[in-house]
């Protein structure tokens, strides 16, 4: 396994794989691997020929100094785990190339980052967006890999990659959870053991709701309020949002109404405990392949 550096070394090797027809799978990280990095990785494994692995605390989409002080990092764990999972290249990015004295430029998405963590957490995803740009100029993958844990960071990087007509093709997974329902996080690991096990609520609140969902039930209100009930019982949890949107745009539903088009509903949470923000969303969709509340699991209509 390579670990390089410098974006031009890195540059090199994926131009030279591009030239021997290796098809190339991609995975941005910002380190703390874990099992939801971990899938991406084994999923581009089968998919690719050649697997890189990106590693950068980007600054620039943290909102909190304290936030991005706090962020695990074990590089030594993270590499180890890069090994066993079979990459063939780990790129540590630094701040020197992609913050550099007089970088001014930055990709902005529109609509799709008002809703959810970008009313609450502003300039996250400028910084998201323009980190993933400078990643795909420099890496050129065939396939790049997200998941779905962050459903709106998905939605927004695919808007931009289809508006600014980025060569890639995109690769959105399945949130990879605990036994218990907690969606696997880097962050999960700043929780206390009492938080950690109060934690659990923020699925049992998206699958209750989905299951009212799948149940007939579409008033957003009632589906909000079934997801705060579940929250408030846990001890210690602070809600920043319900929502309750359509999964296409981020929007919400007119009238209050969901109406279960072809592109889905989308239930999403953030809420903290202690001083660990944690987010996780389902999607409830009738034809989806990614869906995890399917109207025919259900006995939906
Ligand atoms: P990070 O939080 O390290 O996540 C890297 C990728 O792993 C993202 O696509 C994220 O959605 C996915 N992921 C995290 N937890 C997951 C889980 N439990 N199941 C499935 N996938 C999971 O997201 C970022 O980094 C950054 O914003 C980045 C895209 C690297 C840009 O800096």
């Amino acid at each position: 396994m390579k670990i390089l550096k410098h974006s031009a070394e890195v540059g090199q090797w994926c131009e030279a794989y591009r030239k021997a027809s290796l098809g190339l799978g991609f995975v941005p990280t910002l380190g703390g691997l874990h099992e939801g990095h971990l899938s991406l990785v084994r999923q581009a494994r089968l998919e690719c020929d050649r697997v890189l692995v990106s590693i950068y605390l980007n600054p620039s989409q943290f909102d909190s100094a304290a936030d991005l002080e706090e962020y695990p990092a074990d590089l030594e764990a993270d590499l180890e785990a890069c090994r066993q999972a079979g990459v063939d290249i780990v790129f540590l990015g630094e701040q020197a190339e992609f913050l550099p004295e007089g970088f001014q430029s930055r990709v902005f998405v529109e609509k799709l980052t008002e809703s959810l963590c970008g009313a609450g957490r502003p300039g996250h995803f400028r910084g998201v967006c323009t980190v993933v740009t400078q990643l795909l100029h420099v890496v050129r993958p065939l396939r790049a890999y997200f998941g779905l844990k962050d459903f709106q960071q998905a939605k927004i990087i695919s808007r931009m990659v289809a508006d600014l007509f980025f060569d890639v093709e995109l690769r959105l997974l399945p949130t990879v959870r605990s036994d218990d329902g907690l969606a696997i996080s880097s962050r999960n690991r700043r929780l206390s053991t009492a938080e950690r096990k109060e934690a659990v609520a923020i699925g049992e609140a998206l699958q209750e709701a989905g299951e009212l969902l799948a149940g007939g039930e579409t008033r957003v209100a009632a589906l909000k309020e079934q997801m705060t009930g579940v929250l408030e019982k846990a001890a210690g949890c602070r809600v920043e949002y319900v929502e309750v949107l359509a999964a296409s745009s981020l929007e919400e539903f007119p009238g209050g109404e969901v109406s279960v088009s072809a592109e889905g509903v989308l239930l999403a949470v953030a809420a903290w405990f202690g001083e660990v923000r944690l987010i996780d969303n389902i999607l409830f969709s009738p034809v989806s392949e990614v869906n995890e509340v399917n109207l025919e699991t259900q006995g939906g209509s």
